[in-house]
Formats: structure tokens, sequence, C-alpha cells
């Protein structure tokens, strides 16, 4: 369950590859520009967009604790490389925390209330708040700079797995 040296524990690489699952379904938000959202992309899985942002945001916080409680168990990014791979999952953290928050203020600072898994938690119609819309305003470039460190990371995934033949995508992998 914990993690080791040479190798995540189950918890952590079930929360990796979940949020994996997850972030991707969130991602293809993006499909909403095809066809103005007519897309089949935009018509069946976005729907589900603040529903699984919510559900992100509580497993977010559950990994960053988790990561609190593994630190100094959990495998140390080494190599020239290793300082830009711990920014890299630092940079990657923020994008976790900060993507549904600031999903959040879309809905909240615009009024458009908040309904999660069918549950109406904040009512529509609410006063529009303008300083939480416009911080709102910053959910989609974020988005596009979350892409490309994702894409940022596969790539070094792969150059390790494939290039430099190490064991880094095997200790997350399984
Ligand atoms: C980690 C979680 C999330 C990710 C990765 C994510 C990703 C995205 C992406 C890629 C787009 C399309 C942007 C574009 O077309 O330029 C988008 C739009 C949107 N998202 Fe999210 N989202 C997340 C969480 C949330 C949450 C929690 C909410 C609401 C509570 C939300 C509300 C919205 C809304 C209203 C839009 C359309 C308006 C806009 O683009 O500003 N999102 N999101
Ligand atoms: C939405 C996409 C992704 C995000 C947000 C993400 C985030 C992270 C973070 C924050 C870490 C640091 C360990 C932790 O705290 O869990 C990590 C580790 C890792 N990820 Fe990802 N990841 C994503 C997708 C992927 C994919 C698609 C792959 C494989 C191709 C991958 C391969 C790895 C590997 C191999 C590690 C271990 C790196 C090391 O031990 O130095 N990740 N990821």
């Amino acid at each position: 369950m914990n993690d080791s040296a040479h190798r995540y524990g189950s918890v952590s690489r079930i929360l990796h590859w979940g949020m994996v699952l997850l972030l991707t379904l969130q991602f293809l938000k993006l499909g909403d520009r095809i066809d103005e959202g007519d897309h089949w992309i935009g018509q069946t899985l976005v729907p589900t967009h603040v529903s699984i942002g919510v559900l992100l945001l509580v497993l977010v916080l559950l990994r960053l604790t988790w990561a609190v409680v593994q630190r100094g168990r959990r495998p140390q990014p080494a190599g020239p490389l290793g300082g830009l791979a711990r920014i890299g999952h630092g940079l990657l953290y923020l994008c976790m925390l900060a993507m549904p928050l600031l999903g959040l203020a879309v809905m909240l600072g615009n009024g458009y209330g908040l309904k999660v898994f069918g549950v109406q938690l904040v009512a529509r119609g609410g006063e529009e708040i303008p300083w939480l819309a416009s911080l709102g305003s910053l959910h989609s470039p974020l988005a596009w700079l979350f892409l490309l460190l994702v894409l940022g990371h596969v790539a070094a995934a792969l150059f390790h797995h494939f290039v430099v033949k190490d064991d880094t995508l095997r200790r997350m992998a399984g």
C-alpha cells in the first residue's frame, strides 16, 4: 500500500491512473469547440464535466495529503533532469488543484449555480459576482497550459521507458 524508494504503492498508483482517466474525460470538454457543441463528444461525454470536476477536486486533496504522508518514502526523481521532473510534478499538482477551483469560479461568479451528480448545491440564477467571474475566465487558458504540461510529462515517461530504458514507468505502472 505504501510507496517505497523503488516503487509507488497501490494507493498512489490508483490515484494516479484513476485521475488520468477522469482528467481525460475533462479534457474532452475541448470537443465543445467542434460544431459549436453539436458533435457527439459534447453531447454525450461533456454534460458530466461539472460533477467529475468536483470529484477531481476531492481526489486531488486526498492525493496531496497522501503525497505528504509518503514524502521521503516514494521514488525520488534522479539524474541531471531530476530537478525538472520535480518542478513538473509540482506544476501538475498546481493545475489539478486550480482547474476545479477556477471551474467553480465560472459557475458561481456568473450565477449559474452548482449541480453535482444531480444534487443542486447552489441554486441557478444567483447574484453575479464580477471578480469571481473574471477569475473563472482563467479556466480555459489554464486548461491549455495544463494540456501542454501533461503532454511533456507523458513524453518524459515514454523517453525513460524506450530511450533511457530505466524503470521510471514500471514503478508507476504496476
Ligand atoms: C480538473 C478539473 C477540470 C479540468 C481538467 C477542466 C477542463 C476544461 C476544459 C479543457 C475546458 C474547455 C476550455 C476551452 O474550450 O477552451 C473547460 C471548460 C469549462 N469548464 Fe472545466 N475543467 C475542470 C473542472 C471544472 C469544474 C469543477 C467546473 C465547474 C464547477 C468546470 C466548468 C467549466 C465550464 C463552465 C467550462 C466552459 C466555460 C469556459 O471555458 O470557461 N470545469 N474545462
Ligand atoms: C492527466 C494526466 C497526468 C497527470 C496530471 C499526472 C501527474 C503525475 C504526478 C503529479 C506524478 C508524481 C507522482 C504523484 O504524486 O503521483 C506523476 C508521476 C508519474 N507519471 Fe503521471 N500524470 C498524468 C499522466 C501520465 C501518463 C499518461 C503517464 C504514462 C505514459 C504517466 C506516467 C507517470 C510516471 C512514469 C510517473 C513516475 C515518475 C517518477 O517516478 O519520477 N503519467 N504523474
